[in-house]
């Protein structure tokens, strides 16, 4: 058997966790199955009061609040959460907001907003992270992307583009973090019911709960997988449509997505 991109994460207990958009959907839920699995697990987000829900059955959840796009808040985030873990084993950045939108709707003040948050704002953690990381010489990042990123799709303009830049991101953070000793991890979910996803209007193939969404990242991480994508099926064919070849790509997904 050919051996995982990442060492297999074999044991939850103890390991430091740094959860940043832990404040609701699929980041709160695998908050929760990182803390009942024994992870001790720091909490970020904006809103602090949704944070502490979550938090408040666990004794090893401490919570961060902090807006990832203010550059200046990422250097007092890491000193804070440090404080509370000690070291940190794996940080995952899923903060991101959706905009729908067509190509004839290009809003750009969204379109900003979207690459500053869902991009940016991954640059500006990994920038504190990357060298803490290295110092400790021990540690892994992943980042939340979407399958959305594999190829383009109706209605995600900006946000498709967000994550495809993730994805790449990604990819080099695991060539050149990788042989220093680190871990890196890209997840790719597919259509998952959160508030992200609840004003969308059209037939979302593959939903999951959050709650699947969280078990299928923890047996990534177990697993030591360095994509992490799921719906399985659902992922695999939409991988698979974005490696053919344009025309075909093209004509398959005007088919199956009726636009
Ligand atoms: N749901 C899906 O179908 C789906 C599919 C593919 C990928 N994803 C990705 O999965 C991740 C989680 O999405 P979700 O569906 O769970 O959405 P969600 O429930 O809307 O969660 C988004 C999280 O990001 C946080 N956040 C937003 N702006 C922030 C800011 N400026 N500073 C700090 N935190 C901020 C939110 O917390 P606050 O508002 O409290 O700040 C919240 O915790 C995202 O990266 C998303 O793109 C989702």
């Amino acid at each position: 058997m050919m051996k995982p991109l990442n060492t297999p994460i074999t044991s939850w207990t103890g390991k430091r966790v740094w959860l940043v958009g832990a404040s609701s959907g699929i980041g709160a839920a695998l908050a929760q199955a990182l803390l009942q699995a024994g992870a001790i697990v720091a909490l970020s987000a904006r809103r602090a009061d949704q944070l502490a829900i979550v938090a408040a059955p666990y004794s090893n959840a401490s919570v961060v609040p902090f807006d990832v796009t203010d550059t200046e808040a990422w250097p007092a985030a890491l000193t804070n959460v440090l404080e509370r873990l000690g070291q940190i084993d794996l940080v995952i950045l899923g903060a991101a907001r959706y905009d729908p939108t067509h190509s004839w709707q290009i809003d750009i003040e969204q379109a900003e907003k979207s690459f500053d948050l869902n991009v940016v704002s991954v640059y500006r953690g990994l920038s504190v992270i990357v060298p803490q990381l290295l110092a400790q010489g021990h540690g892994g990042v992943s980042l939340i992307a979407s399958i959305s990123g594999y190829t383009g799709l109706p209605r995600a303009l900006i946000y498709g583009a967000t994550k495809a830049a993730l994805q790449n991101l990604c990819e080099t953070l695991y060539f050149e973090l990788a042989p220093k000793g680190l871990a890196v991890y890209l997840i790719n979910p597919g259509f998952v019911q959160t508030p992200m996803t609840s004003a969308n209007d059209f037939e979302m193939p593959g939903l999951m709960t959050p709650e699947a969404a969280a078990c299928a990242i923890m047996l990534g991480f177990e697993r030591g997988h360095f994509e992490i994508r799921f719906p399985k099926a659902f992922s695999l064919a939409l991988r698979v449509i974005s490696m053919l070849p344009d025309r075909l790509r093209f004509a398959l997904l005007h088919k199956t997505t009726g636009m």
